[in-house]
């Protein structure tokens, strides 16, 4: 029989759940050259954590040291120094494979294969029955948008580069990975194959899953994750969620037609006219402005957080460096 504790005495805490990755001043130098004598560091203590659920983008121009990371916390390199966990365990910890999924920057695949045959032949490997198979392969196709017949004939080589893209995220997603790594996700696709995959980041985390995924399309990395860190040249500049990185300032950039000059100028700083439009910055909701603004017969044609976007927070962070 299970006591109650007596009121006065604090119930214990429930123990957190582990980070899903922690590093601590993670380093990696390569050795370079004809006679291995040149040395590149591709990432210089590195100490970041993902907590389950969460959606991380690590963000970073090319050769900042994003797929080095993602390497090391896959266990296909290893840290020259420092030390890492996944799921709680040191990397490279065997057990790990079952619980993670890996889409690779330039996935390679077997080009005679089909795309069933690929999925069937991933699922194999992780042990998964006929049935297992059967049904997994259907839900992730579904997922991915692809259709089962248009990849139950085709070889991949004649895949174009979006359906190869979802065929490697529904590889990386065979074994219902509890943290799933991303490298470039979105890259070189168009438009519509970008949001497929944001649509499915979405669903995985709807899901409890966490995403870690490698990216330079700020604005899909501004839709859909809850923190960034940024690389450059092997630094970790900062990690933070939107808010913290961009700002929560409650300022707008508003457009409009029509009015009285002189109830604009009281509720907007930096009147100006152009195009037969004025623009002005509004501070605080914009609410009260609205109604004030309907009741003299104006209008809104445009009202924009002020805040810097992800991409003019990159730059800059970037351009003070160098
Ligand atoms: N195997 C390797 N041997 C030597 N240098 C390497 C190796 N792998 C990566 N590097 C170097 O490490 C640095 C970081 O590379 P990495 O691929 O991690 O960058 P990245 O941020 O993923 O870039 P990108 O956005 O272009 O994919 C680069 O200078 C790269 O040339
Ligand atoms: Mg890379």
């Amino acid at each position: 029989m299970s006591a109650s504790l007596p009121s006065f005495v604090d119930a214990p805490e429930q123990p957190a759940a582990p980070a899903v990755v922690q590093t601590h001043n993670l380093t990696k130098t390569y050795r370079t050259g004809f006679w291995l004598n040149q040395r590149v560091t591709s990432l210089r203590q590195c100490s970041l954590t993902v907590q389950p659920g969460e959606t991380f983008g690590l963000l970073g121009p090319n050769g900042a040291g994003k797929t080095t990371l993602l390497k090391i916390l896959l266990g296909i390199v290893r840290p020259t120094s420092g030390r890492a966990t996944v799921l709680g365990q040191p990397i490279g910890d065997r057990t790990l494979k079952h619980r993670i999924g890996y889409l690779p920057e330039n996935a390679y695949f077997y080009d005679y294969l089909t795309g069933t045959e690929l999925l069937k032949y991933t699922a194999g490997i992780f042990g998964l029955s006929h049935q297992e198979q059967r049904q997994r392969i259907a839900a992730l196709l579904d997922m991915v948008g692809l259709d089962a017949k248009a990849i139950h004939k085709k070889p991949l080589k004649k895949y174009s580069k979006g359906m190869l893209q979802r065929v490697g995220l529904a590889q990386a997603l065979i074994n219902d990975p509890e943290v799933v790594f991303l490298d470039e996700p979105m890259s070189g696709l168009d438009p519509t194959g970008r949001f497929r995959v944001r649509e499915v980041i979405v669903a995985l985390k709807e899901r409890g899953k966490t995403i870690f995924f490698n990216s330079h399309v700020l604005s899909d990395v501004e839709t859909i994750c809850d923190r960034v860190a940024l690389l450059d040249q092997g630094d970790l500049l900062c990690t933070g969620t939107l808010d913290e990185l961009l700002g929560t300032s409650a300022s707008y950039r508003v457009a409009g037609r029509g009015g009285n000059l002189e109830v604009l100028q009281k509720w907007l700083s930096g009147l100006q006219f152009e195009h037969g439009l004025w623009h002005g910055m509004l501070n605080g909701e914009p609410y009260d402005f609205l109604s004030s603004l309907r009741g003299m017969g104006g209008k809104v044609v445009r009202l924009q957080l002020a805040r810097p976007t992800l991409e003019e927070f990159f730059l800059e962070q970037i351009n003070q460096r160098h």
